[in-house]
């Protein structure tokens, strides 16, 4: 089959691999209709690169047609329409009962240190192949897949593989009071659905980002949003919002690529220049972040107020202003999505209604050859992209 595979640092291609297989008795195999970019996917391109493999298929926002299933999987047959969560979770353990989906204790990754393993996404979690690729084998298929209808287009579903849950779980953690306000840092894909997720749930929600496309994206969908290249200081301006107080809660849908962290920045480089070994071993023990976005979340929520981080940070040593935090009595909650947690929520909204407007998101529609392409594409913020989606049908 063709798939997207790494090759080093913004270096991915799209190479012939063997087809997978069922392995174990709870694996199925899904032929992929649809898969999206990720900004998760950037930072593997860029900054986690030293964690992985050479060959490595990327990807973790996968849907399609169930083609096979192993002698364990009762609930799929051939021909299902199916989405599969970016976590790979077993759903009984004790800590899938709990549904801390992302830190499944049969799939966890305790040789590294790590949660639940999850597609695509460096030998930290498992280096389990990708869904951007034309086939896909699903690990506990048993309880991971989510069935959806047959007739609406890929889209209406596929976003719950991780942009939808990871956002739901970003308003969640941001434990916004009745009636209160919420500030969003970052309109990517997260955090456009994040904002517009709080604006559902009747918050007011005020977001910032500087690139002009995904600003008036949110905009479109009734977001008051804080140009960050155009205003000087996007604290006061937000304070000034909101009577000099600051929002009630804030969520970090950046990341720790964030703008506006130059010595973090300069540190990301200079492991960049590393073989990848040394630089891997580096960044667990010495690694930073660039954290602009979350110094931001932390400055600007009110006090006693609530921070939500959904942008993944990776760094050990990042020095955090452990002062303010305490002083302010914020409230830091973050992690993966737990995915499986929010389905049940976010499934009935995806109806013709269509009240998230995920008809509304995608900006690109792509076949699997112009992957590499679009990565370079999405990391450069141009052509207007906001979220992709690869349908390996399309060529
Ligand atoms: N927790 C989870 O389960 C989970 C799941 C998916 C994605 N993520 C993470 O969420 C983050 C966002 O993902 P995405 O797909 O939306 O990515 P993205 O890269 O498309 O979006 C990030 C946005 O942040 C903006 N930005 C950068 N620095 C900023 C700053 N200082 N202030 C305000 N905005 C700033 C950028 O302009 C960009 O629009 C990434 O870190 C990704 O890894 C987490
Ligand atoms: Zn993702
Ligand atoms: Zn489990």
């Amino acid at each position: 089959m063709r798939a997207l595979t790494f090759h080093g640092r913004r270096d991915v291609r799209v190479d012939t691999v063997p087809d997978p297989r069922i392995e174990e008795p709870t694996d199925a195999i899904v032929r992929v209709t649809s898969t999206g970019l990720c900004g998760s996917d950037l930072h593997l391109y860029e900054v986690l690169a030293p964690y992985i493999g050479e060959g490595d298929i990327l990807g973790h926002e996968p849907m399609g047609v169930v083609e096979e299933v192993g002698a364990e999987v009762p609930g799929l047959a051939p021909g299902d329409r199916v989405v599969v969560p970016f976590n790979i979770s077993c759903g009984h353990c004790w800590m899938c009962e709990r549904q801390w989906f992302s830190q499944c204790e049969t799939t966890q990754n305790r040789d590294q240190g790590m949660g639940a393993s999850l597609f695509g996404f460096t030998k930290l979690y498992g280096q389990v192949p990708g869904g951007q690729a034309e086939y896909l084998r699903v690990p506990q298929a048993q309880f991971g897949p989510i069935k959806v209808p047959e007739g609406p287009a890929d889209e209406r579903f596929l976003y719950l593989s991780d942009v939808l849950p990871t956002a739901w779980q970003a308003v969640e953690y941001a434990r916004i009071p009745e009636g209160g306000s919420v500030v969003v840092f970052g309109l990517g894909p997260i955090g456009q659905m994040a904002a517009r997720i709080a604006r559902y749930r009747g918050a007011r929600v005020i977001a910032v980002d500087s690139v002009p496309e995904r600003n008036a994206m949110a905009r479109r969908h009734g977001i008051e949003v804080v140009d960050s290249s155009t205003v000087d200081d996007v604290t006061t301006a937000i304070r000034d919002l909101t009577d000099g107080r600051g929002t009630d809660s804030a969520i970090d849908a950046v990341g720790m690529e964030a703008h506006g962290s130059p010595a973090a920045k300069f540190a990301q480089q200079v492991t960049g220049l590393l073989p990848d070994a040394i630089a891997a071993k580096l960044m667990q023990t010495a690694g930073v972040d660039r954290l602009g976005a979350l110094y931001s979340a932390i400055d600007l929520v009110r006090r006693g107020g609530t921070v939500s981080l959904s942008g993944v940070y990776g760094g050990m040593a990042d020095p955090m202003p452990m002062l303010q935090i305490f002083d302010k009595q914020i409230q830091l909650r973050m992690g993966q999505a737990n995915v499986h947690r929010w389905v049940p929520d976010i499934l009935p909204l995806l109806t013709d209604a269509d009240p998230l407007g995920v008809d509304d998101f995608a900006t690109h529609r792509i076949p699997l050859a112009d992957a590499p392409e679009a990565y370079a594409t999405f990391q450069k913020k141009q052509d207007g992209m906001i979220k992709t989606l690869i349908q390996p049908k399309l060529g």
